[in-house]
């Protein structure tokens, strides 16, 4: 894949998170989300790949754009058929409440690379590339808390677990309270958090608990990239997710490690902050024309981690005014 390719996701994501943006605060979620997704759609309008989403914003009945199995991009008979995963926004709620930790986010593979996650739930556990293979999801709590601060060098009483803050952890909260380990709970947003588990200075060593199975697909392209570990297994809670995991014929007993997730050695990734969070910055508007975006962009074949803080003129984007 084009290594330039890097830059135009990052333009991607850049467009996302303008425009879901001006949402910051206003109890709208699906406006948010509607802005971001149109605005990542026409992005990926002038980019130069022969993409098919496969993980996006649901069925082609249920989202009018980057829905499930959407040919985006230029479409050249000369690009590389890619595989796509998009969360426009992640951290919707997050967005309509002014809260932290939001972002837009794209992972990018070879055709066939990236796991079809059904819309459905998964437990995961990840931690920074000091701690790979040190995790293993059947492995109890104390076990992996205990490999992940020998590989850190830490006590467990130092090691920092991140998880949502919902009622259905209450079990694991007990668990990781019973080690000694802290526990930084998040409202929402688990793909930035689980990246964060690779920067020291983020403070966070591992994440555990249930999220999103998209959302576990993309954190993992990312870890990936950065050297880091991930391990999934797919969950339903009700009848429609159990429905989607029959349609997709999903492995329910199995663990999903990062290499069953994201296959081969070329992966691109970028997601930029919307509202602010422990790695990213959100969009800052300035005046009635600036906007300042900071996104982070990896690209598996080199292992180079950027941080690109970019002003925006938006006289000349005028779509992205607030
Ligand atoms: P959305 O932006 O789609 O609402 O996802 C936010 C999120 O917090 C994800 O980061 C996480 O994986 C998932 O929701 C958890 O789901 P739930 O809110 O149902 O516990």
């Amino acid at each position: 894949m084009d290594r330039d390719l890097s830059l135009n996701l990052a333009r991607v994501t850049e467009a996302a998170a303008l425009s879901g943006a001006k949402f910051l605060g206003k109890g709208d979620k699906n406006a948010a989300d509607g802005a971001a997704v149109d605005a990542m759609r026409r992005m990926f309008d002038t980019v130069h790949i022969n993409g098919t989403v496969v993980i996006g914003e649901g069925e082609i009945d249920e989202a009018p754009m980057l829905y499930i199995g959407e040919k985006i991009g230029l479409q050249m008979e000369t690009d590389d058929p890619v595989d796509i995963a998009v969360d426009p926004i992640d951290g919707t709620t997050a967005i309509a409440n002014g809260m932290n930790n939001s972002i837009a986010v794209v992972a990018l593979a070879p055709k066939g690379c990236l796991l079809h996650a059904p819309d459905v739930y998964m437990n995961k556990i990840a931690c920074g590339p000091k701690a790979k293979g040190r995790i293993k999801l059947e492995a109890p709590v104390a076990e992996n808390i205990k490999n992940v601060a020998e590989a850190l060098n830490k006590n467990v009483e130092d090691i920092t677990v991140s998880l949502l803050n919902r009622d259905r952890h209450k079990k694991l909260i007990e668990e990781i309270r019973a080690t000694g380990a802290r526990i930084k709970m998040i409202s929402d947003g688990d793909i930035v958090t689980a990246l964060s588990t690779c920067f020291e200075h983020s403070g966070v060593d591992m994440i555990m608990g249930i999220g999103g199975a998209p959302e576990g697909v993309i954190a993992a392209a990312a870890l990936k990239c950065m050297g880091g570990d991930f391990q999934g297994k797919l969950m339903y809670y009700d009848d429609a997710q159990k429905k989607r995991c029959e349609e997709l014929h999903s492995d329910l007993e199995k663990i999903y490690t990062i290499e069953d997730l994201v296959k081969g050695n070329e992966v691109l990734f970028a997601a930029t902050g919307i509202s602010s969070g422990d790695l990213l910055e959100g969009v800052r508007f300035i005046g009635e024309d600036m906007a300042k975006t900071q996104t982070l962009v990896l690209r598996l074949p080199s292992g180079t981690v950027r941080f690109i803080d970019s002003v925006h003129n938006l006289k000349q984007k005028p779509e992205y005014a607030k």
